[in-house]
């Protein structure tokens, strides 16, 4: 079986962070998430006057608190990013400060409501002055002198509960609260931890919360962070649906039982999980290993009272539930809709347009479970779960899938991919480059006949190759190679190296190595890496623009980059875009497309693409001149020119629709690969095409 650890909690990784800030003493905090949503914690520690190091992974985190009303005004405006869990318990950590500061989040971020926390800590004093729309973020805060608050939640929250125990504790305040569910409760057990003075009692069931005293210093945190149950669940999937072979072994995983609501669930489904509880600490937070062996699930029936103990677990039990024999309804959920998305409608969506019967209810979702191949695009809205549970679905043998923002993973799990990668294969095997053999039998779907069609479209700029070839991958199930992303991203890398571009000619293979520009196989997609760092929109900015020609020109680069390109070419079943794939990197390929288009058009379709309006004759022939100039520096260079290869099939897009484009490079595929081979590979979009 796979053995896997999962990164560190995230809630109880910001909680780490505030708390540690507000102590009067030195924290030691070990297994810290280092995702994006506690480093937007952490950088706003840094704004308000904390000294709070870089979070890196496996390494102990010191940090030395300001005591509970310590915090210095800010010169800035506090970013949350992505993370409500930031600005939910920042608004009650500042409610209690003297000072004015200003919060904001990202465009997810600032549609989430806000005045379910900002109404109950006006009653206890602080102010808030809505910058944009009412109850959303941007918001002005000014804190100060806070009475005590008796209150009854509207909504299970923990990020609501945890903001206003926070304003109790930098207020010196006592603080009641009854909630109407029994949300996650990290908060609670921490600040007992700290010295503070906490009751909790059930009634029926609702929970009450009373933080009865405070002390006026913290005790400093010494924690170690145990792996996050809500990313352990997504391995927790791969393993029940078969895609992780034998099954997988989960190490340290934090078995709060506010957090594992999904267990049960998952046990009426028919799941074979072994839970082994390792650690149950007094205070502080359980932990364990979970086993867990491909299953044969059931639908089951999931009810209100279940939902905040499993209220991020939504998403991957959706994806559960479209591979169970039957039907799984789960209502009570509403809460979802407020999420980093809206995930109700947004699993809903992308389980129908990859052929699952789903109904949409206003407060669910009803579920029928298919063992059909599922293939299409996942739109995950940006946000992390949905990304992550949909990657497990085109993790599994038959699905073609392929998520459009992998990177948004980054949230609650770096590493997301490269675990879904290792734990997909066969377990005893090493990863693929370690041991240098290529033998190494693969797992996806499309790669269990043996290697798949290497299909290239190669062509000049502005031909459209890139979101053509990126449509035809999704068509086939197979991947999609930008080759120009791995030029772009090695650009990146050496304009953030600091060397001159000046010196960049005289670079040797050995000075490249330097840079460890790679793609990784995510899904069904690339992920062009940058070491550990996925690159997405640094890739397309004007720096990487004006310098990317003369890198792509560099015969020290294609030779370094020819590699790479082939190693991503080596389980086929791959539709790359290029100038020289056909040529120079797969001259080989089964199937070879010039994609070509008058420069007039070319030009118009640019200027679209950048937003502009294209009738604007002047734009138009400076953007014609910039092409032609392109054209001429690609077909002239010494190494690798563009050039149609002699077995590749010319399409001339010119006068074609994007739909039109596409469909004419299918039916190029099937006129080279044969009709016979295609049913073998299940080109199902094509054939019926
Ligand atoms: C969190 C609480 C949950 C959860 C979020 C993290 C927290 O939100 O969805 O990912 O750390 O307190 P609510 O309890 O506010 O629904």
């Amino acid at each position: 079986m796979t053995e896997l650890r999962v990164p560190g909690d995230k809630s109880i990784s910001h909680r780490a962070l505030l708390l540690a800030a507000l102590a009067g003493g030195e924290s030691r905090i070990r297994g810290i998430l280092t995702g994006e949503d506690p480093r937007a914690t952490a950088s706003i520690l840094g704004e308000l006057g904390v000294r709070v190091p870089p979070l890196v992974a496996d390494a102990e985190l010191r940090i030395t608190g300001v005591g509970v009303r310590g915090l210095r005004a800010p010169d800035r405006i506090l970013d949350c990013a992505n993370s409500g869990t930031t600005a939910r318990l920042m608004l009650g950590v500042l409610a209690g400060q003297e000072l004015e500061a200003t919060l904001t989040g990202d465009e997810s971020l600032r549609r989430r409501p806000m005045r379910r926390v900002t109404d109950p800590l006006s009653r206890m004093g602080a102010r808030f002055e809505p910058l944009s729309a009412p109850g959303r973020l941007p918001l002005r805060v000014t804190g100060g002198p806070l009475c005590f608050l008796d209150y009854r939640l509207p909504v299970a929250s923990a990020q609501l509960k945890s903001a206003l125990l926070l304003a109790g504790v930098t207020g010196g305040v006592p603080v009641e609260l009854v909630e109407p569910g029994r949300s996650r409760d990290h908060t609670e057990r921490m600040l007992a931890a700290a010295g503070c003075a906490l009751a909790s009692s059930r009634e029926g069931v609702a929970n009450r919360v009373h933080l009865t005293a405070s002390p006026s210093a913290l005790d400093p945190v010494d924690l170690v962070v145990p792996g996050d149950f809500s990313s352990a669940a997504f391995p927790v999937a791969l393993a029940l649906l078969g895609g992780a072979g034998e099954g997988i072994v989960l190490r340290g995983v934090g078995l709060n039982p506010t957090r594992t609501g999904l267990l049960p669930v998952l046990d009426r489904m028919n799941a074979r999980i072994e839970v082994h509880e390792r650690s149950v600490p007094e205070r502080g937070e359980p932990t364990g290993d979970l086993v867990i062996h491909p299953s044969d699930l059931t639908g089951t029936e999931v009810r209100p009272g279940e939902i905040p103990g499993l209220i991020d677990e939504v998403p991957v039990l959706a994806v559960l539930a479209a591979r169970a024999r039957g039907t799984t309804r789960i209502t009570g959920a509403e809460e979802l809709r407020v999420k980093e998305s809206d995930r109700l409608g947004a699993l809903a969506a992308n389980l129908t347009s990859l052929g699952v019967e789903v109904e949409e209810l206003p407060d669910g979702l009803v579920i029928e479970g298919t063992g059909r191949p599922l293939s299409g695009a996942v739109e995950a809205r940006g946000d992390h779960r949905i990304a992550m549970a949909f990657g497990v679905l085109g993790a599994l043998a038959g699905n073609a899938i392929n998520v459009d923002a992998p990177a948004a993973v980054d949230v609650s799990y770096p590493g997301f991919w490269e675990m879904l990668e290792r734990a997909s294969r066969p377990a005893a095997r090493p990863p693929v480059g370690d041991s240098g053999e290529d033998d190494l039998e693969p797992a996806r779907p499309f790669r269990e006949r043996g290697r798949g069609p290497v299909i290239v479209i190669d062509g000049p700029a502005g031909s459209g190759k890139s979101t053509t070839a990126r449509e035809v991958a999704r068509r086939l199930g197979f991947r999609h190679l930008d080759s120009g992303a791995l030029y772009r991203a090695l650009t990146c890398a050496l304009l953030e190296s600091g060397r001159p571009p000046e010196s960049w000619p005289a670079l040797t293979e050995s000075d490249l190595n330097a840079h460890p520009v790679r793609m990784v196989a995510a899904g069904s997609a690339f992920r062009t890496m940058l070491g550990a760092r996925p690159l997405t929109t640094e890739l397309r900015s004007p720096e990487v623009d004006a310098h990317v020609s003369a890198v792509a020109r560099l015969p020290a680069v294609r030779g370094w980059l020819l590699d790479r390109q082939r190693q991503a070419g080596e389980e086929g079943s791959l539709v790359g875009d290029g100038r020289d794939l056909g040529t120079v990197v797969f001259p080989e390929a089964e199937v070879k497309v010039f994609l070509v288009a008058d420069v007039a058009e070319r030009a118009r379709r640019r200027l679209l693409q950048k937003g502009r309006e294209p009738d604007s004759g002047s734009e138009v022939s400076a953007e014609v001149d910039r092409l032609s100039s392109r054209d001429h520096i690609d077909a002239t260079r010494g190494i690798a020119p563009l050039k149609k290869a002699a077995d590749a099939f010319e399409v001339d897009g010119t006068r074609l629709s994007f739909a039109e484009q596409v469909e004419a490079i299918l039916r190029v595929v099937r006129a080279r690969v044969g009709d016979r081979d295609a049913r073998d590979l299940d080109f199902q979009g094509m054939i019926d095409a």
